[in-house]
């Protein structure tokens, strides 16, 4: 009796050791890798015929493969007119001798093939707000990426003049990032930062937190950027996205495409990873928007 007791203890313990190695496995293959998602709207007020942007968010300075090359591939076989950063591209925990970091590889290499738009994120901005933890790192920063060639957009605008697109950069205080509760800006918030809203040419607000969607809105761009939310971490069948950094369950910004008011927030699930390593049935992604002047059967009208 006490054989087959210990036997079956035995059993039983290998048994939960080959679950819990195909559950680390499983998160493993969730976690690694990206995939690339496509969006496609028609705008009649863009001047080219077609205009295709890649789209990425929350590298976090992380590698998905050796160089990002991979990453790097994909985006020239799509030969986009503009790459778009929506923030957290680098991350603000950086190690000295972080102006080599992955991320500025990366964004080096995308900037010597491609017009960047590069908005800054709440990690970017944690640079600058915390001096006294990183003594002249984000002067440094901002250095860096304009000699590479994908300067920070902090409250600006750069123009892709020929096809009549205009990029956004908000700069979003810490304020509008706090966790459990959403603080809504003044309604002038947009104006006062960004300008009016030039709405002959087709406007893209590069804003890396999603949940002010609806304050975006009120600015009628025709399109915002965002990211942040990193697809909600784990995403469940029928309910989404489990968790936002703001600590809010099921986010209603999650990840896809929302309208609101005549303009349509394209939210990314990122690429990287941070503060939790991981991500289930939540690939990381490399997003294509392709814009065209007259609809066909494909495209989407907005
Ligand atoms: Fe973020």
């Amino acid at each position: 009796m006490v054989v087959v007791i210990a036997s079956l203890k035995a059993v039983y313990a290998a048994a939960a050791i080959v679950v819990l190695l195909l559950l680390v496995l499983f998160v493993y293959r969730e976690s690694k890798g990206f995939k690339v998602v496509r969006y496609s709207f028609v705008n009649g007020k863009l001047k080219v015929g077609h205009f295709k942007m890649a789209f990425i968010s929350d590298l976090h300075d992380c590698e998905l493969s050796a160089g990002n090359k991979d990453v790097l591939a994909a985006i020239d076989e799509e030969a986009p007119d503009a790459v778009i950063f929506a923030g957290d591209m680098v991350t603000s925990s950086l190690e000295p001798g972080y102006h080599d970091s992955k991320a500025l590889k990366f964004i080096k290499a995308v900037a010597e093939k491609y017009p960047v738009y590069y908005g800054i994120g709440n990690h970017e901005e944690k640079l600058r707000r915390c001096p006294e933890v990183h003594p002249g790192e984000f002067e440094k920063l901002l250095g860096r990426l304009r000699e590479i060639g994908a300067p920070l957009l902090i409250d600006e605008k750069a123009s892709a003049e020929e096809a009549g697109v205009d990029f956004y950069g908000l700069d979003l205080e810490h304020d509008y990032y706090r966790r459990f509760k959403t603080r809504h800006f003044p309604d002038d918030y947009l104006e006062r930062k960004l300008g009016k809203n030039d709405t002959s040419k087709v406007s893209v607000l590069i804003a890396h937190n999603p949940e002010h969607f609806s304050q975006y809105a009120a600015w009628k761009p025709d399109y915002v950027l965002s990211g942040h939310v990193h697809g909600g971490i784990v995403s469940l069948p029928f309910l989404g996205g489990v968790i936002s950094p703001q600590l809010k369950l099921f986010p209603k910004y999650d990840a896809g495409v929302f309208e609101e008011g005549g303009s349509v927030m394209i939210l990314t699930r990122g690429l990287g990873t941070h503060t939790v390593p991981i991500r289930i049935f939540n690939k990381a992604e490399v997003v294509i928007i392709d814009l065209y002047k007259e609809s066909d059967k494909t495209t989407k009208e907005v």
